[in-house]
């Protein structure tokens, strides 16, 4: 999705902003640019493709600009081009704009401004607001920008600057992210802290309807109905070692490395061993809500949707509660019946997904109790949910959501257990399964020491065009989550299903060239995945099966298999994801594909 920093203060603009966009090409763009105030002056300079482009193009500008705004564009409305790139300007070029997001009404605003005389470059909705301004301008660019946002229908995060204000930056947010940075006689304007982590860590969240104006020593904020906002200096606790590659090829690969780290640390502190049970500080308030829920809803896009699944099952199984696990974007526009005991969980990775975002609103317009399961502290989700926990995971950089899926699953284990102890979990019971969810990391660890096999067994899979994941019980969300790593990164066909369903349809396409991938380990219904192996055996599909060591019956009717350790069944998904996620990270690289930037991938989700 598109991406924004701005800076104003005493570096010169051009480096701040450019290490700024190569820090958020992860969220996936096509195009880039960036305004500058230059002897007051704005200096546009903007670009198709990445963001190295327009490094080549500013690298002879010789500027001295301390004030600048840039941008990384993901074609909505427009192709990727030069001329659709931000920033966008007025017909004079007095004032230039970034923008993510979408204004929805951007037909009518360009009509009644193509009648008022105003030309436009570009195809995008974005331009609009920028003539808009123009239109609008009585002498005060926050005034203006506050009045005419109210003609403006649709998403957005902006930053604005000006030669008529030329020591200033304006910003402005509405369902999208935008923060600003703290530093000495500096201030910084980002849709993604890792834009500005390089300077500075005091961060300022600007909430929906809130529009700035920055300048090198102040900040000042105003409400939607433009009373001043007292705002909040946050200090976050991620650092730019987080950010980077630490020798590993892509960030993707690094991530999957760091699952040991990640596990422990959503773990660290939660776990009482003495009382069987999880201590979850963001749920303390909800207790009796929680003790007393009829049903959960759990809502989430994409891998975090699949998390949810294992946190139906889990829920469900230890706690004795139903759950109902809905995909956000369907939530959010189907009426959903939401009770008075009912609770609501969202998990989202990056807490800004629109369509989890929508699905949180939704369900607090309906009196709804609202529980987030994020990782990025501040975001949205995060701030607008009445409680939750977080994974503390880390940055997650590749697009490719790996670490934070297992976090999620394992945050998704300790509030099964903690509910299973105020329900009808016994002490004993609840004691084994905490000393079992305290060494999933160490397992986990077993795992990604064998990373190397893997490698040989992507060999086997890379040349293939489809493939087939099956898994029962809690490892059905691993086989659709092992399906949707692959088919996002390498862009193999792979669909998940849940093994007995094979023979309701997808056995037809098993045959010596249909590659199966099968999580086999054991559990209760090992016996039935064992026939659902030999059915694919006896019609000579190729199979990869993910076996606990020692495996032999499976390891007979499969090509390859890959070893994982046991643990309780709740537990194995954590473990058995981990060599879908190699498997897929090394098929990618061997197809020469941009495993961190997969094809028109975003990191956040941000528009509908
Ligand atoms: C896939 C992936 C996506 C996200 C989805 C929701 O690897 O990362 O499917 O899980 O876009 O994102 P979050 O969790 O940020 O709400």
């Amino acid at each position: 999705m598109c991406g924004i920093v701005g800076y104003i203060g005493n570096r010169v603009a051009i480096p701040v902003l450019l290490d700024g966009l190569h820090r958020l090409e992860y969220r996936g763009y096509d195009s880039a640019g960036m305004a500058l105030i230059e002897n007051g002056d704005i200096v546009i300079k903007k670009t198709k493709g990445k963001v190295s482009e327009l490094q080549r193009m500013v690298k002879n500008l010789r500027s001295d600009a301390r004030l600048g705004i840039a941008h990384t564009r993901w074609a909505t409305h427009g192709e990727p081009s030069s001329r659709n790139a931000h920033p966008h300007t007025d017909s004079r070029g007095d004032l230039a704009i970034v923008h993510n997001g979408i204004i929805e009404n951007y037909n009518a605003l360009k009509t009644y401004l193509i009648d008022k005389g105003h030309s436009f470059k570009s195809e995008t909705d974005t331009e609009v607001l920028v003539h808009l301004i123009e239109e609008h301008y009585n002498g005060s660019l926050l005034e203006t920008l506050s009045q005419c946002l109210v003609e403006v229908q649709g998403t957005y995060g902006i930053a604005l600057v000006s030669k008529k204000e030329p020591d200033r930056i304006f910003a402005a947010r509405r369902g999208s992210p935008l923060l600003i940075g703290k530093g000495k006689g500096e201030y910084f304007v980002a849709s993604d802290v890792s834009a500005i982590l390089r300077y500075t860590n005091e961060i300022i969240y600007l909430e929906d309807g809130e529009i700035a104006e920055l300048s090198k020593e102040d900040l000042s904020v105003k409400s939607a109905s433009y009373e001043d906002v007292p705002k909040k200096v946050q200090q976050i606790s991620w650092n730019l070692d987080m950010i980077e590659k630490d020798g590993h090829a892509h960030f993707m690969l690094k991530e999957i490395h760091e699952q040991t780290t990640s596990l422990q640390n959503a773990i660290r502190g939660r776990l009482n061993f003495e009382e069987g049970t999880a201590r979850l500080d963001g749920l303390l308030k909800f207790m009796d809500e929680l003790e007393n829920a009829h049903r959960i809803i759990i809502t989430a896009c994409g891998t975090s949707w699949h998390a949810a699944l294992i946190g139906e099952y889990l829920i469900e199984e230890l706690a004795g509660i139903p759950v109902e696990v809905e995909y956000a974007s369907e939530f959010r526009y189907r009426s959903p019946i939401i009770n008075k005991n009912d609770i609501v969980f969202l998990i989202s990775q990056s807490g800004e997904t629109a369509d989890t975002l929508g699905a949180l609103r939704e369900t607090k317009r309906k009196g709804g109790i609202v529980l987030g399961v994020c990782n990025v502290v501040g975001s949205t989700i995060a701030r607008e949910s009445d409680g939750g926990v977080y994974i503390h995971a880390g940055p997650e950089i590749g697009v490719a959501s790996t670490k934070a899926f297992t976090s999620q699953v394992l945050v998704l284990s300790m509030i099964a257990i903690m509910l299973g102890r105020m329900k009808n979990l016994s002490l004993d019971r609840g004691r084994q399964i905490v000393r079992a969810l305290a060494e999933v990391p160490q397992l986990v660890q077993k795992v990604l020491a064998g990373a190397d096999t893997i490698v040989a067994i992507a060999e086997e899979l890379y040349r293939s065009n489809n493939a087939l994941y099956l898994g029962r019980g809690y490892n059905f969300p691993v086989a659709l989550e092992g399906a949707l790593k692959l088919k996002e990164i390498s862009y193999v066909h792979a669909e998940g299903y849940p093994a007995a369903e094979m023979k309701h349809g997808p056995i037809a396409l098993i045959d010596e060239n249909m590659f199966t991938v099968v999580i086999a380990t054991k559990d209760a219904i090992y016996d039935k995945i064992l026939s659902n192996v030999a059915e694919i055996r006896a019609r000579k599909g190729r199979i990869l099966s993910v076996v606990n060591r020692g495996d032999k019956r499976i390891k007979e009717l499969s090509d390859v298999v890959i070893e994982v350790p046991e643990t309780l069944t709740f537990f194995s998904p954590i473990i058995n994801v981990v060599p879908l996620q190699l498997l897929a990270y090394h098929v990618a690289v061997k197809r020469g594909c941009n495993v961190d930037q997969p094809r028109n991938l975003a990191k956040s989700v941000t528009v509908e």
